[in-house]
């Protein structure tokens, strides 16, 4: 298999014998003699950057894989892919998410390899790499640099981004001080790791593991524990058995396996962010995960991680708890716990003897004692939203579930920075806020403003919470009545882009309604005067604009998503 897979990636001189003898020549500066190269290459495919503090600390990580590659009989080399973290990249990372998807799946592809370990971290990469190993189809294992640990200012647990959020917030409503605001600042993000409430990065990690792509309970140990060394030397270990046993993440990722993450999603209270992530992996290897599969899920999943943004603990607890594999197992009879996982057994073989500590009830609930009997996403639809939009009702206020209001519109990222916190702005907290053209074309590459920001005159009424709906993103680390992914986005045509400020929009969570009373006359007429924007004229972002897809459907490249096989 390891030998098999390397001759076809030899490279292209016309001449096969040459090839080989050239390779090993230049192969000899690693120090391996001729007959080690016969054992299987194992590629580490490293996003470690300086940038992009959520992975600037795997270095130990990736020797410790590369340790686990040779105890089992494997050669390791370590190569660079883009690396992409949230804080530090504009306009927003999810522009370069399929970027990093086509260097991670052409770099496995071009590359001598025989199996892959992805190493990341912050939120677009796991399923970027994800999306590039599915297409490449060679054994791989996913790990991730692992969570922070919790921040604590004034006797308060501290999460990054939920309370850089919360406390920006409160400091605009003026309940909170320059020196605080300071002290606070210094101790959000206190350790190495990624995020560590459940938002994007957490999300991904816990899917990875539900659709089997990561061994069990690696997606909640903290990035400072020593238990993720261990982790990542038994990621290393276990990828040269993938190997040899030839399985491939086209037997992992399956429309079953996907359903699987999407349960673990919605009973831990997930992030929004997923429902894009996992629709573009499925992609890739065909499978269809309609919008409608999240809410159907969603509706017969129970809600039993009491995690932030939707909860009370953090990743750091979490761990404490069991992390996935317990929330997998206390799901057990919902799952289909015959898929193949990257242990090489099924899932159900994998969860067979985990046990649910009673010490930690309080953060994994049991099966039968939900924090709510139904899972974190909702999918709506209506003729403000045809192809869908989702909310986390969890995360919501409960007062703004079932709602009519005057409709207050931006019209694009630039023009709510610079109306927001207009004294003469005109709006109540019974109004609904629309951001137009943030979707993945208008902005492009939609960003996650969706949580837009409450305005500065209303905040300082004690306003906490208003429904905002947009085409953009959230941050899972976010919170709020935040209706996103809104689909048609406005820049391609769709109902949202054609609202005016004093139109009524009526929202019912329960009913999975998002209705805009305008009739379809007035709207005919409002789309007769409109008019697209225009693309960049050059470079990635204009191929972005030209081929992503709708957040419906996941966001992808139009051109990398996989055809169903038309056959002859
Ligand atoms: Fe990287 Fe939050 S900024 S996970």
């Amino acid at each position: 298999m390891a030998e098999d897979n390397r001759e076809k990636k030899l490279t292209s001189y016309g001449d096969a014998g040459f090839s080989k003898f050239i390779r090993q020549a230049f192969n000899r500066h690693l120090g391996f003699d001729t007959e080690d190269f016969n054992k299987p290459v194992i590629g580490i495919c490293n996003t470690k950057s300086e940038i992009n503090r959520c992975h600037a600390h795997i270095g130990p990580l990736v020797q410790a894989i590369k340790n686990g590659v040779l105890m089992a009989g494997g050669i390791p080399l370590e190569f660079p892919t883009i690396s992409l973290g949230e804080i530090n990249t504009s306009p927003t990372t999810m522009l370069y998410r399929n970027l990093a998807a086509m260097d991670t799946e052409e770099m496995i592809r071009a590359q001598p390899i025989d199996g892959v370990v992805l190493i990341g971290g912050c939120d677009k990469v796991t399923p970027a790499q994800l999306m590039g190993a599915a297409s490449a189809d060679i054994p791989s294992i996913i790990i991730t640099g692992g969570p922070m640990n919790n921040g604590e200012y004034e006797g308060r647990t501290l999460g990054a981004c939920s309370d850089c959020r919360f406390f920006w917030q409160e400091y605009r409503g003026g309940k909170v001080n320059e020196q605080e605001i300071d002290a606070i600042n210094k101790a959000l993000a206190p350790t190495a790791g990624h995020c560590m409430v459940m938002g994007s990065a957490s999300t991904m990690a816990v899917c990875a593991e539900a659709m089997g792509m990561m061994l069990p309970g690696g997606a909640a140990i903290p990035a400072t524990d020593n238990r993720r060394l261990q982790h990542a030397l038994e990621t290393g270990k276990q990828i040269v058995q993938l190997v040899d046993k030839g399985i491939k993440p086209s037997q992992i990722i399956t429309r079953k396996s996907l359903e699987n993450a999407i349960r673990m999603l919605v009973a831990v209270g997930g992030s929004t962010n997923a429902v894009i992530h996992l629709i573009a992996i499925a992609g890739r290897l065909n499978i269809d995960l309609p919008l409608s599969l999240f809410d159907e899920i969603s509706k017969t999943t129970p809600f039993i991680a009491n995690l932030r943004p939707a909860g009370k603990y953090q990743m750091e607890d979490f761990f404490k708890a069991g992390g996935a594999p317990v929330v997998l197992k206390e799901l057990e009879n919902l799952l289909h716990n015959e898929e193949l996982t990257v242990t090489g057994k099924t899932l159900g073989e994998n969860i067979a003897n985990v046990k649910c500590s009673e010490t930690y009830r309080e953060i994994i609930t049991p099966f039968d004692r939900p924090l709510h009997k139904e899972g974190g996403i909702a999918v709506l639809k209506g003729n403000l939203a045809p192809n869908g939009a989702v909310i986390k009702p969890k995360a919501a206020s409960k007062d703004l579930l079932t709602h009519k209001g005057r409709a207050v519109v931006f019209s694009s990222l630039k023009d709510l920075e610079e109306r927001i916190d207009d004294p003469e702005l005109n709006i109540t907290a019974d109004d609904i806020m629309v951001l137009q053209n943030a979707g993945p074309v208008g902005a492009p590459g939609m960003p996650e403003a969706g949580m837009l920001p409450i305005p500065q005159k209303l905040l300082k009424e004690g306003v906490r919470d208003m429904i905002r709906i947009s085409d953009a993103r959230m941050s899972g680390t976010a919170f709020g009545t935040v209706i996103l992914h809104t689909a048609p986005e406005a820049a391609v045509g769709g109902p949202i882009g054609l609202v005016k400020t004093g139109d009524i929009i009526e929202v019912d969570i329960e009913k999975r309604l998002l209705h805009l009373h305008v009739t379809e006359e007035e709207l005919e007429n409002r789309r007769t005067v409109w008019n697209p924007p225009l693309f960049e004229e050059r470079g990635y972002t204009q191929l972005y604009q030209k081929h992503v897809l709708q957040a419906d459907q996941g966001c992808d490249f139009d051109f990398l998503v996989q055809k169903p096989n038309k056959g002859l």
